[in-house]
């Protein structure tokens, strides 16, 4: 028994820990023992269960695969120097993934449910958690739809999941992104505030062409003026013009990231003018020319804080100043980080403690 809700645990005989060096594993590619896992039948959630990582058998005709109604989240566990585990907002994540679910069509996930397989699933495998000052146990929970079905409907039959990995940095460098003006990645009424899986297949072609020409990402403007910017491939998008912290609002198009949110309220605190609105690419070239543009970076679960060194727009590359003139991010980096390892005041308490 988990909290009020009933989980069925098999434990692993045969843990992989000891094969890994947690603190140093490529992003998402080692998984940690075990996964959490429900299914949504005849009207309802059943009971979760927890098992060793493994694949899952599934059909050919699975209606996700066809239709794409599959929806995640990105979240973090943090492990301090004195060994505690904190989630960071987790119950941000829940409450997202449930606007994702009723966007697609699918069914909301119960708080108990998600948090009571969240939380077994992170004491069971807390020895996967790096505690290297950049590390995280990555938290990927999916829903996916499962009914064995070619027509075009809303599956009557879904499965959520939970599986984590070892993670370092997303980025081990600060990048180079490039303003894309041929391709859009959400318009309004679409499901750009969502994160569903089409969001990330679409953008793979528009990234691969911006990667061709040596960049990491892109930054997606507006579908219909291409004038404003809008966010990046992996995060939401920032920037310091005259020591004011100015983001893109979150519309229907724009992910409401969980780390956006979190940059904002700590430099709303610390005194910082921020605003949230429409942000044109011409404003912020017009800035970088009169030397105005202090800090672009990208900001994410997965990225945390990603610094922009160059933005290319039509042909062109605008170099920034150099992420050691910047004063902003990397403040706001080591104040993140010091509130994820708990070391230090959780004012807004964003932390929630595993034990
Ligand atoms: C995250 O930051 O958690 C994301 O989901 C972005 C990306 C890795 C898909």
């Amino acid at each position: 028994m988990t909290g009020t809700i009933d989980i069925a645990i098999d434990k692993t005989t045969k843990s992989r820990v000891k094969e890994q060096d947690v603190n140093n594993v490529p992003f998402g590619k080692v998984f940690s023992d075990h996964m959490f896992v429900v299914e949504y039948a005849d009207g309802k959630w059943q009971k979760g269960s927890i098992s060793p990582y493994r694949d899952i058998p599934m059909s050919l005709a699975l209606s996700a695969l066809h239709y794409g109604q599959a929806i995640f989240e990105g979240m973090k566990a943090y492990k301090n120097e004195k060994g505690e585990i904190a989630l960071f907002r987790p119950l941000d994540n829940f409450k997202r993934l449930n606007i994702s679910a009723v966007r697609m069509a699918m069914p909301e996930i119960p708080e108990e449910l998600f948090m009571g397989g969240l939380l077994e699933l992170i004491k069971l495998d807390k020895e996967w958690i790096p505690n290297s000052e950049s590390g995280s146990l990555y938290i990927r929970p999916f829903m996916i739809a499962t009914d064995e079905a070619i027509g075009v409907k809303a599956s009557d039959t879904y499965k959520f999941v939970i599986i984590t990995c070892p993670a370092g940095k997303y980025y081990s460098e600060p990048i180079k992104v490039m303003v894309e003006t041929n391709y859009f990645r959400a318009v309004e009424g679409g499901v750009g505030f969502t994160k569903c899986a089409g969001n990330y297949g679409r953008s793979l072609f528009p990234t691969k062409l911006a990667q061709q020409k040596g960049y990491q990402q892109v930054i997606w403007t507006d579908a219909k003026t291409h004038s404003f910017f809008e966010e990046s491939g992996t995060m939401n998008l920032m920037f310091v013009v005259d020591n004011i912290l100015i983001t893109p609002a979150t519309s229907d198009t724009i992910l409401a990231g969980v780390t956006r949110d979190s940059v904002l309220r700590l430099a709303r605190d610390w005194g910082m003018l921020v605003e949230e609105r429409k942000v044109s690419i011409k404003e912020i070239f017009d800035a970088h020319k009169n030397g105005k543009l202090q800090e672009a970076f990208g900001v994410g679960t997965a990225a945390t804080i990603a610094q922009i060194v160059t933005i290319g727009y039509e042909g062109k590359d605008y170099e920034l100043p150099p992420v050691e003139q910047r004063k902003f991010s990397p403040k706001i980096d080591q104040a993140l980080r010091d509130i994820r390892k708990c070391r230090t005041e959780d004012k807004f308490r964003w932390t929630m403690k595993v034990v």
